[in-house]
């Protein structure tokens, strides 16, 4: 019986990653998160938004008219759309590029815009956790703040919570590894993010 009550309070954990670069600094800052949450007992599956098919926005707004059915657009965002509404946190991991989020992860955030089709709670009660990685030396210089202060707006919009943000300078893939205390920082993350407290 305690297995079976266990899996009852299994999390499930979504990973974003935004980086064409699998191996690279945010996926591995997002893959610590993903460790942490494994060990405090969440369900983990990853998704490497580059390798999908995500059109940009048209603002044709069927998914924000009366009984929407959700997005007009078919592509990969309908398969990810019901993953997205049933995890109980999402960590979604960026470089920095041009001083703010990949053009990946925009597109995909601008896409989440027709979530709120699917009810208006779509985004209450979601624990959310960023991974960014910049080349510069300096988080404000490397435009890695702005594109967290967008994070921070976009889901206080929606009523989504931010349970913590890692983000560090490494510039070649892997070079985020030397950061060891960032490294640590995600591992809790993780954990703080499965679990079911505030
Ligand atoms: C197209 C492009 C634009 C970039 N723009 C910035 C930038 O504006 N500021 C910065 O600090 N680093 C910039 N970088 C460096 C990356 O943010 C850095 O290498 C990061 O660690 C890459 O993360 P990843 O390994 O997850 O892809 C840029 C890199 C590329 C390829």
């Amino acid at each position: 019986m305690a297995g079976k009550s266990a899996r009852k309070e299994e999390k499930k954990v979504l990973v974003l990653l935004g980086s064409p670069r699998k191996k690279g600094n945010s996926a591995i800052l997002a893959d610590r998160i993903a460790k942490g949450a494994k060990a405090a007992g969440a369900k983990v599956e990853t998704i490497f938004l580059h390798g999908l098919k995500i059109a940009p926005c048209n603002s044709c707004y069927a998914c924000q008219k009366e009984r929407s059915r959700g997005c007009a657009i078919k592509d990969a965002m309908q398969d990810l759309y019901p993953k997205l509404l049933a995890a109980d946190a999402w960590v979604i991991a960026s470089p920095v590029y041009w001083f703010t989020m990949s053009a990946q992860t925009k597109l995909f955030m601008d896409r989440c815009f027709a979530l709120l089709a699917y009810g208006q709670d779509a985004f209450a009660g979601k624990r959310i956790a960023i991974a960014m990685s910049y080349g510069d030396a300096d988080p404000f210089a490397s435009g890695c703040v702005n594109a967290l202060r967008t994070f921070q707006d976009a889901f206080r919009y929606t009523g989504a919570k931010i349970v913590g943000m890692v983000y560090g300078s490494a510039f070649g893939a892997g070079e985020i590894r030397a950061n060891e205390s960032l490294m640590k920082a995600a591992g809790e993350l993780g954990k703080k993010l499965a679990c079911p407290s505030p």
